[in-house]
């Protein structure tokens, strides 16, 4: 026992975290990517969606969800929601994690997202559709900033979305009316836009109705692929952290819902069905 940090602690699942079902969008982007670890899902189902919540409702709940994680055995987990990345992630990293323990990592989407912004654009102008809560925050903004992108980023509320997706309406003629609004809306801010992000974890399950109301040359860009590429690369720089994941290359649910209900909607966002755990937080 010369040297505590030479023991390595019981490798564990990757934790993702969203508020509900849209990060197994993302998750599906993970194990394609990186089909080889386990990973544990957690949907605060119960409380969700965050989207129209305060900063400090949204930061305690993910936070409670976090230790949740850490207390199954995930030493890294990943913010799949961008409610929760935009209003919690920050305060997570800097204030709760080198109290409960300074060698596990909390990582969002938002980064991630806006560092690949720059090779998907040619005009410059970047579109960020979501939630209110992540709109608000001007998080997207912020990263461009931060990483001096020099680009023009607009965000849009798209607040019935979420709720159209949740209620097994988002191929219906209703959520025509909502998507081609929000669009129409984004698009006239600024007529310059050639990019728009998916900024929220549902929207990929609106994709047919986006892409048919985007103008022309305008792409949507999903951000699960993004995701599970920087996951990648984040692994490759920290091979300390690599060592602590388990390799069964399982997938675990939990849910703080009732379960059925999770398996019931988790087929529509996976496109099978999966068994969920519940869980109190
Ligand atoms: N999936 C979450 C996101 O990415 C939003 C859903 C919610 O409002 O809870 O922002």
């Amino acid at each position: 026992m010369d040297n505590m940090h030479d023991i390595l602690p019981t490798p564990g699942p990757i934790g993702v975290f969203d508020s509900g079902y849209g990060g197994l969008t993302i998750l599906q982007e993970l194990r394609d990517r990186l089909p080889g670890y386990d990973y544990l899902y957690l949907g605060d189902n119960a409380r969700a969606p965050y989207g129209n919540r305060s900063f400090e409702l949204v930061y305690r709940f993910t936070l409670e969800s976090v230790k949740a994680l850490f207390d199954r055995g995930c030493h890294l987990v990943i913010l799949a929601c961008n409610t929760a990345s935009a209003k919690a992630l920050r305060t997570i990293q800097q204030n709760d994690l080198p109290e409960i323990d300074p060698t596990r990592r909390v990582l969002g989407i938002i980064r991630p997202t806006v560092e690949s912004l720059a090779s998907l654009t040619r005009s410059g102008h970047v579109g960020i559709l979501g939630t209110k809560g992540t709109i608000a925050s001007r998080s997207y903004e912020m990263e461009a900033a931060k990483l001096q992108s020099g680009l023009t980023v607009v965000g849009h509320p798209c607040p019935m979305w979420v709720p159209l997706v949740e209620n097994g309406e988002g191929a219906s003629d209703g959520a025509d009316y909502f998507v081609k609004k929000d669009i129409d809306q984004l698009m006239a801010a600024d007529r310059e836009i050639d990019t728009v992000i998916l900024g929220c974890t549902h929207y990929p399950l609106l994709i047919n109705k986006i892409s048919r109301y985007l103008p022309e040359g305008v792409e949507p860009v999903r951000q699960g692929a993004i995701v599970a590429e920087s996951l990648a690369d984040y692994l490759r720089r920290h091979p300390e952290m690599e060592r602590r994941l388990s390799r069964g290359g399982t997938a675990t649910y939990l849910t703080t819902e009732q379960s059925e209900k999770f398996t019931d909607m988790a087929s529509l966002f996976l496109g099978e069905p999966v068994t969920a755990s519940h869980i109190d937080l």
